[in-house]
Parts: C-alpha cells; structure tokens; sequence
C-alpha cells in the first residue's frame, strides 16, 4: 500500500477526461488500494483517479456513516443511467483544499459501473451520496464543484485562490 500525492487546482490532470478502464488487472486493483488508503488518510468521503494522476474512469467512495447503508463503495467506469429532482449541497474537494461552497445537483441518481472484482453494480443513491456521486463523476470529466458556482461565486473564488497562491509562494523560507 502507499499513499499518493493529491493533485491540486489549478493542476491540468485535473482538466482532462479520464480514459475508459478496459481491464481490471493487478495494476488497476493496486490502485485502488492506493485510493482508498488515500481518501481515509486525507480525510475524504471521495475520490477520483484524476485527482491521483491516473486519467482512468475509476473512483472510491466511503461516506464513513453507518446509517447510509454503504460502506466502500469502488466504482470503475461509472455512468449515471437515471436521474429526478434537483437540491443543493454545500460542496468542499481534496483538490481545492479549504473552500466550500453550495453547489445544485440531482437530487437522486441511479449509477452503473463495476467493482474491484469486474462485477457489476448499479447504485440507487440520495441524500449525500448521490451528491458525492456526481462530485466524483464530474472528476472523471475533468470537471470541478467550482465550475457548478455561478458567475459572482466562481469569480470571488479566483480571486481568493490566486492570493492563496502568492501568499504561498511568498512565505519565507524555515
Ligand atoms: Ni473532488
């Protein structure tokens, strides 16, 4: 097992369409042991191969509550074949680290996609998990909860973002 280094905005892997998985091999499982090792260290309730680097249709999830009814789940290749309702979510990302904003999603999904083991699984989800669901599922399209903001959010978020960067680049050395 090891831990991988999250890619973070404005990284261009995370702007990329991730590729289909077309088998399950040794390598994709060792992955996804990464993965998932990965999201609990962060911690995080979710997380897309995209945002390890790996342009591969592939992510974990564990929203870490018992009364969801799922624990891990691992979906590869996922699509949404079903959708109803709207809400909206307060959203935060491991790859825009300290920024949370509401974002509006489906308010039910219905996902398809296979396991670990290249069995399939279909996903009836609402509440948080449909909202994770598709925050993950946007990852593999190389999109971002920050691209759901509307016009004012997502500018006032640039603008935060570009003097979190300088700041970083301007501290002094230890
Ligand atoms: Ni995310």
């Amino acid at each position: 097992m090891a831990l991988l280094d999250i890619c973070t905005y404005p990284d261009p892997v995370l702007r990329r369409i991730a590729e289909p998985v077309d088998k399950i091999d040794w390598e994709v499982r060792k992955l996804i042991v990464d993965m998932v090792e990965t999201m609990y260290e962060a911690p995080g309730i979710g997380l897309a191969a995209n945002q390890v680097g790996k342009l591969l249709r592939l992510l974990v999830i564990d929203l870490q509550r018992p009364d969801c009814g799922h624990g891990l789940i691992v979906l590869v290749n996922p699509v949404i074949v079903a959708t109803e309702g709207e809400t909206s979510y307060e959203e935060g990302c491991l790859s825009v680290p300290d920024y949370y904003h509401k974002v509006r999603r489906h308010e039910h999904v219905t996902v398809q996609g296979f396991d670990q083991h290249a069995k399939p699984v279909e996903i009836e989800a609402g509440g948080l998990l449909a909202i994770v669901l598709q925050h993950e599922m946007d990852h593999l399209d190389g999109k971002l909860f920050i691209d759901r903001l509307g016009l004012v959010a997502r500018d006032l978020f640039k603008r935060r973002w570009k003097k979190r960067l300088k700041e970083a680049l301007t501290e002094p050395a230890q």
